[in-house]
């Protein structure tokens, strides 16, 4: 593959409305990710992405976009978002945005439009269906019909998402320009490029046909009924061709369920993205069907066997973006270390692990410190409508509320979208006031201030570790290197990155015990890790608890 900028890149994702309160309303904003520059240019980061700041209700905290060229009043206003993109370009930190263009909310103004008049063009704009019955028996993301029903007219409209979320019916045309134009006007403003959502949702089943239903509730899924349906490949060649193309910047597609098959067609040579987010491996617990509420128990050999079926895929066909956090998922340390959340030694191992893969790395705010889940103990404390949503739905499949609380803890959105913790003070340094959702109990110990500038903290950790991927003496190795699996006992994960001039086995034990493994090559040098020491005799290694290592392989 011909070697691209963002292939150099570290993106730092950052959820707005919880990273820092500028203006001490409680609530994260533009500005306050400006004052903390910093903290960020330290880290090593080098891209930003920022998610949705535009005008919206927040239903889905800004996911609702009800107008794309303007900010919403609580993040700040125009000009600070220029102050922003200009002190990060000082700090020679890019700045992406995130792109929602698969439904508006419904405040937003075409819908609006097409609500009081059905004559007019923006009401082909949204998905309508006529009629006195709900259209078909999908289910929507968040539950419940993807219809819902237009008061006072025997109408239906169609949300993949939440019911303030209507899809966008990009079989209009005009509508497909009007997003174009809005996407060459972001562009034009200096940022580097898109987060794009939820993009697989775009191309629906026009036959609208029901299937056979996956829950007690008699829906099925939507994502089995319009998700990278046929036809979406001349949606998004236009998307790319009308916009993209014609700016230098960086593309990474939310597009999930793209059969590995087919991404050739998505990140290709002429793909239609840069890169994408692979989800199979951060969605391992999820279960599908009527069992939806359930977590599958998985092991670290089948985490395994799921990462590197994406990475060999990915490398097949391009590249890819690397993740073990955003604000849909649970803290990383919580959901793949379990007892050992708190463990060091485990979520620095943990790190490492992902962040050699090939692809450009995503880091989640907070990640760096190490942060873990929140449970909460009443359904009142939660702010995700999809927690709430499925806490009510386990409730109907009889599940009592204790249960239901404990599974939506375990999946809740919310979970990464506590308030970022700068010092251990009262509200965590976030804010004077108190904060849009509650801080999690861990912040007095678990902060940045707690973590900048000392030795062996997870902060720390990170820093060293994004470092020796920029520029350390093996960086194009790590950067630009293939990608093969290294074949280990269970609870170890291995593999190799290299090129024609050298080689490197990375390997992670999982395990809180000793795990000794037989390396392809005798007499390695190892070159960096977690842990001081590292006991390596011929082709054996000993690998203590947690311990992560790469070392150089003699060619
Ligand atoms: C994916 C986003 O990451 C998520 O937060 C949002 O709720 C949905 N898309 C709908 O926009
Ligand atoms: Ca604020």
């Amino acid at each position: 593959m011909e070697r691209k900028w963002w292939q150099e890149e570290v993106i730092y994702q950052i959820y707005p409305k919880s990273f820092k309160d500028s203006n001490g309303d409680g609530i994260g904003d533009i500005r306050g990710i400006t004052e903390k520059l910093d903290y960020l240019k330290d880290l090593g980061v080098t891209m930003l992405w920022i998610c949705p700041v535009y005008r919206s209700p927040m239903d889905d905290n800004g996911y609702d976009v009800s107008d794309y060229r303007a900010l919403a009043p609580e993040f700040g206003e125009m000009e600070d978002l220029e102050e922003l993109i200009r002190e990060a370009k000082r700090r020679e930190i890019k700045i992406m945005m995130d792109l929602v263009i698969n439904h508006s909310s419904d405040e937003h103004e075409w819908f609006r439009k097409a609500l009081e008049d059905p004559e007019s063009r923006y009401h082909d704009y949204y998905v309508f269906k006529e009629g006195t019955e709900i259209p078909n028996n999908w289910r929507s993301i968040f539950g419940g019909s993807v219809w819902e029903k237009v008061p006072g007219r025997d109408e239906y409209y169609y949300h993949t998402f939440g019911k303030k979320q209507p899809d966008l019916n990009w079989e209009n045309e005009e509508l497909r320009k009007e997003l174009y134009d809005m996407v060459n006007w972001w562009l034009d403003q200096g940022i580097a490029g898109f987060r794009i959502d939820a993009i697989s949702f775009i191309k629906k089943d026009l036959t609208w046909e029901s299937r056979e239903p996956d829950g007690v509730d008699g829906l099925v899924k939507c994502t089995k009924t319009s998700r990278n349906w046929p036809g979406i490949e001349k949606f998004l060649y236009e998307l790319r061709n009308e916009t993209f193309d014609k700016h230098c910047c960086v593309t990474v597609a939310e597009a999930a369920g793209v059969p590995y098959d087919k991404m050739d067609e998505f990140i290709g040579e002429d793909g239609f993205f840069d890169m994408i987010f692979d989800f199979r491996y951060a969605d391992l617990d999820i279960a599908s069907g009527s069992e939806w509420f359930k977590r599958i128990p998985w092991t670290v050999k089948e985490l395994n066997e799921k990462i590197m079926a994406s990475q060999m895929t990915m490398q097949k066909y391009g590249w890819t973006a690397n993740f073990i956090e955003n604000h849909d998922q649970p803290r990383a340390a919580s959901k793949y270390l379990k007892e050992a959340q708190d463990n060091p030694d485990a979520v620095k191992m943990m790190a490492a692990m992902y962040f050699f893969l090939r692809g450009t790395p995503f880091i989640y705010q907070g990640q760096e410190l190490g942060m873990v889940d929140f449970e909460r103990t009443s359904i009142e404390q939660f702010n995700d409508i999809s927690s709430i949503d499925q806490y009510y739905r386990s409730i109907e499949e009889g599940l009592t509320e204790d249960e239901a609380l404990k599974i939506v803890n375990l999946r809740s959105r919310d979970n990464a979208r506590t308030p970022f913790p700068w010092n251990g003070e009262k509200y965590g340094g976030f804010s004077e006031e108190t904060p849009w959702l509650e801080m999690t109990e861990e912040y007095p110990k678990i902060n940045a201030n707690a973590q900048v500038g000392q030795q062996g903290s997870i902060y720390e950790f990170y820093r060293e570790m994004i470092a020796y991927r920029q520029s350390g003496p093996h960086r194009d190795t790590l950067i630009y290197g293939a990608i093969e699996p290294v074949e280990t006992g269970d609870d170890v994960i291995a593999y190799r990155r290299y090129t024609d001039e050298e080689s490197i086995c990375c390997l992670f034990n999982f395990s809180g015990e000793e795990r000794e493994e037989t390396l392809p090559s005798e007499n390695g040098t190892p070159l960096w890790g977690n842990l001081d020491h590292v006991s390596v005799d011929g082709n054996k290694i000993r690998l203590q608890p947690y311990q992560a290592v790469l070392i150089k392989e003699k060619m």
